[in-house]
């Protein structure tokens, strides 16, 4: 916190922006527009830093994330990231490069995912609507499968195999079980059963797969956000979906998943109310004026989606 040049005193947050690759400025740019319509309503200052990180600076560079940018990246209370990937870079290097050594080297122990359905048009399940779907997946994020740990033995021969080991401390398990406790405690005083499971607590890869299912009950990518927490660090937001390469520049993509991992963003710097009020408009745009959650179908574009819940904050 500290006081702003009119010496009124306004919550201030400096933010690191990684737009990334693909459709991933695109969104980004949506969610900033959000954000920066719930900082005026609730009067607070978001200071952002755009990092040119991603595809185009590796091939440009042959550098995917430079020691100094990780290190520029800790002084943030939150970094937020639009898409990692592109079609001309070797599936895993930037993945690897960028997106899991920010998970790892800012140890973002917790990936959480809600799942919440804003409108039962949206869901593939029969007679399912939000009072049903709505449940968070608190997925392990530093260890499990993505280590890296294994090998080969024969290697080069008929008989090569592959060994790919997951690893899940003590510390690590223990660390990302009593967050997912104390979440579960705070998000649902009445303990009703929605659909049985409230919160998910899981390791690192089946959190994935896990999620990527709730995705599709949830309405799809196009709605799916997360965030990469560091309870005591650099917390790391971003929407769910890659950078999907062939519809970028279109205009068509929805930028709702990343406008709900700004919102998980401000919630997560206190903000609650602004955050609220995120979801709120949101919840509103699914419900009253989107055709659809997918690219290209929504009825309306990409900015259009943006202004529509910047309006509704
Ligand atoms: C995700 C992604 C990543 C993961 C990939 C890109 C490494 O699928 O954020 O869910 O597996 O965690
Ligand atoms: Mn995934």
């Amino acid at each position: 916190m500290r006081a702003d040049q009119n010496n009124e005193f306004m919550k201030s947050f400096d933010i690191a922006v990684i737009g990334g690759d693909g459709t991933g400025p695109e969104v980004t740019r949506e969610a900033i527009k959000v954000l920066e319509a719930a900082a005026k309503k609730f009067s607070l200052k978001l200071n952002f830093t755009p990092y040119d990180l991603g595809g185009e600076r590796y091939l440009r560079t042959k550098e995917a994330l430079p020691d100094s940018v990780v290190e520029d990246l800790r002084q943030f209370r939150a970094i937020f990231l639009g898409a990692i990937g592109h079609p001309d870079v070797k599936p895993g290097i930037l993945e690897k490069g960028i997106l899991l050594r920010l998970r790892f080297e800012l140890e973002q122990y917790i990936n959480l995912r809600p799942v919440r359905l804003y409108d039962e048009r949206f869901c593939p399940l029969k007679d399912k609507g939000p009072g049903e779907i709505d449940f968070v997946v608190v997925r392990e994020n530093n260890e499990g499968l993505y280590t890296g740990s294994g090998g080969f033995v024969f290697k080069g021969t008929p008989h090569e195999i592959a060994v790919q080991e997951s690893i899940n401390t003590r510390r690590g398990v223990e660390r990302c079980l009593r967050y997912a406790f104390e979440f579960a405690r705070k998000r649902n005083q009445e303990k009703k059963n929605p659909e049985w499971f409230d919160v998910i607590v899981t390791d690192n890869m089946f959190g994935d797969i896990i999620t990527d299912l709730g995705a599709m009950i949830q309405g799809g990518m196009g709605i799916a956000a997360g965030g990469n927490i560091n309870p005591a660090g650099t917390s790391m937001f971003e929407p769910i979906g890659g950078s999907a390469p062939k519809y970028t520049g279109q205009g068509v993509i929805n930028p709702l998943a990343a406008i709900c991992a700004g919102g998980m963003m401000l919630d997560h710097l206190g903000e609650t109310e602004a955050a609220k009020a995120i979801e709120n408009a949101v919840i509103k745009v699914t419900r009253e004026k989107v055709k659809s959650l997918a690219a290209g179908k929504m009825g309306y574009s990409t900015s259009q989606v943006g202004d529509l819940v910047a309006a509704a904050v």
